[in-house]
């Protein structure tokens, strides 16, 4: 299957699980007086509020959910995957931890081109090949050696309960189950949790015994439960089996790193955001200095102008993303430039909003000094008002589908995110060059978006979703929703979502995202338009300025908020 035809397969699931879901459009906002959490599986959204009432702070949350996602949403929750955690404390501290998968030690950068040099696009996103060196349990360690405060086999106890005893799968995951079962099979001839004879349906038990003896693995021993002994002597025996090249020393190397979170300004808001090897934090910030000159409230929400200055910002900060980012260990990303408001509104004065710029004459901004559906999302706040923004991935639905027989967990498929070679697109459409080439021990570029907003030094919105390459203007709409046109938090995660990256050339939009005046306008001047299915799934709090925190769990899955 060659690149176009995973591209296209990639938003034929996205369209089947949004037509499959049968949520009505959730309008009504949730409100609780002391603590949230709103994540992707109603059982890990139980499993964070459990841990929040025991007196566990929004961190120790964040790592039982982690480890209950790991179980319960197994396309994207993991143990074999990485992700970002964006972190605010009571007193406005802030951090961000890097949990992103690595390329393996025997990586190279053209290691998915045949001879002729041609693109093998399948060995980026399928199979043992596919696999970067996971994060996520690393990631959680260091979290916890951070800021945990209860202990840390307690955060993990309920994922194990989970894993041992089984849990009932949802409408939505019972079809997603069926629709991989053949990939599943192909790729896993031991067998896999997931694969069995007849169908899944609503309601199903789903048990995973090796899973939960890993967990156990990890309750006991931290991260030498995974990165060394059994886990791991199971991940590399996966490796030979498949052709795919993790090796002990790779695991063992292994580290999370913290890192200098982004913080900016958006009018009078500060926004905090994940730094590379995330493109996330420095492409929000750039399109919301893009478009903060312009009178984006008064002209409306998904008003013609409105929806020409958001397309032109997200085409100009995508072509720049192709170019300058890329894991900052390996590559000097231009953050301050990007970051530049000044730029970026210069740069925007310069555009005229009566006619679609081609995407073709855009190109990355030049800097002196200068040569770079399936990820999940949970918003946590807790009892004393710290907040967690949090993002995992194993990149695609169920990830590389190597399921690592005796360990009993997915593996990722984040290699894919890598440029594997300039001009050819990603599973997610996009491009990259020099900055993001396969390198081995760097990270490879993610879209991920957590992002914390504060408002005049207190708490006003902790937000996040999955979506590859429409994370970044998924983030950025919510945002404005609340901030520019006033939606409750509810009604900016329900509100339809349009999406640019500069490259294809048309305009994404979910039914409904641009009424029929806008469009016919739209494509008058230019402006190519793309219906396509549900763009992302958004967890949202909102603190009011009473202090209640007002949830918006996505009704695009299966989504819940939960608080007291
Ligand atoms: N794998 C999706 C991302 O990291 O952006």
């Amino acid at each position: 299957m060659n690149k176009t035809n995973l591209f296209f397969l990639f938003f034929i699931v996205l369209f089947h699980a949004s037509c499959s879901l049968n949520h009505q459009k959730a309008t009504t906002t949730n409100e609780y007086k002391h603590a949230a959490v709103i994540t992707a599986h109603p059982i890990a959204s139980q499993v964070g509020l459990d841990i929040l009432k025991k007196g566990g702070n929004a961190v120790d949350a964040a790592i039982a959910v982690k480890f209950a996602l790991a179980v319960v949403y197994p396309n994207a929750g993991n143990l074999g995957g990485g992700g970002f955690m964006v972190y605010r404390s009571k007193t406005g501290e802030v951090a961000s931890l890097d949990f992103r998968e690595k390329a393996p030690g025997k990586a190279f950068k053209d290691m998915y081109l045949d001879d002729e040099g041609n693109p093998l696009t399948e060995l980026s996103v399928y199979g043992h090949l596919a696999a970067g060196v996971p994060g996520a349990v690393a990631g959680m360690e260091e979290a916890f050696k951070k800021y945990g405060s209860l202990k840390w086999k307690d955060l993990i106890q309920p994922a194990i309960d989970l894993a041992r005893k089984g849990f009932p799968i949802t409408a939505s995951q019972a079809r997603e189950f069926n629709y991989y079962q053949e990939r599943f099979k192909k790729i896993n001839p031991n067998g896999a949790a997931i694969i069995r004879e007849q169908a899944w349906k609503d309601g199903d038990v789903f048990v995973q015994q090796q899973l939960g003896e890993t967990l156990v693995r990890i309750a006991q021993e931290g991260r030498d439960g995974f990165y060394k002994g059994k886990t791991a002597d199971y991940i590399v025996a996966e490796m030979k089996r498949g052709n795919g090249i993790i090796s002990h020393q790779d695991l063992l190397d292994y580290q999370a790193i913290w890192r200098k979170p982004i913080v900016g300004n958006y009018k009078n808001y500060k926004i905090i955001s994940m730094p590379p090897p995330s493109s996330g934090g420095v492409a929000l910030m750039g399109l919301l200095q893009s478009v903060e000159k312009y009178p984006l409230a008064k002209w409306g929400f998904q008003h013609d102008s409105t929806v020409r200055a958001m397309v032109e910002a997200e085409r100009r900060i995508y072509a720049d993303r192709a170019t300058h980012l890329g894991d900052p260990d390996f590559y000097k990303v231009p953050v301050e430039h990007l970051t530049d408001a000044t730029f970026n509104q210069a740069r925007m004065s310069k555009v005229n909003l009566a006619k679609a710029t081609a995407s073709d004459d855009i190109k990355a901004a030049k800097f002196p000094g200068y040569e770079s559906e399936q990820t999940t999302h949970y918003s946590i706040v807790d009892k004393a008002g710290n907040a967690v923004s949090l993002t995992t991935t194993i990149n695609g639905s169920y990830g590389s589908c190597v399921w690592v027989d005796g360990a009993g967990f997915l593996l990722n498929n984040e290699m894919d995110d890598f440029s594997v070679k300039p001009g050819t697109p990603n599973m997610y459409g996009l491009l990259g060059g020099k900055a993001n080439a396969v390198e081995p021990g760097k990270r490879m570029l993610s879209a991920m978006t957590p992002t914390i907003v504060e408002e005049n030094g207190k708490l006003k919105m902790v937000v996040g979703t999955p979506g590859g390459s429409t994370i970044i203007t998924s983030v950025f709409q919510t945002i404005l929703n609340v901030l520019e046109f006033n939606m409750t938090a509810q009604e900016s995660v329900s509100a339809a979502r349009f999406h640019h990256q500069w490259k294809p050339e048309y305009i994404d939009v979910e039914a409904n995202a641009i009424d029929e005046k806008t469009r016919e306008s739209l494509l008058k001047d230019g402006y190519k338009i793309n219906k396509r299915g549900s763009i992302g799934r958004v967890e949202n709090i909102v603190i009011l300025p009473n202090g209640r925190l007002q949830t918006g769990a996505d009704h695009r899955g299966d989504d819940t908020a939960a608080g007291y």
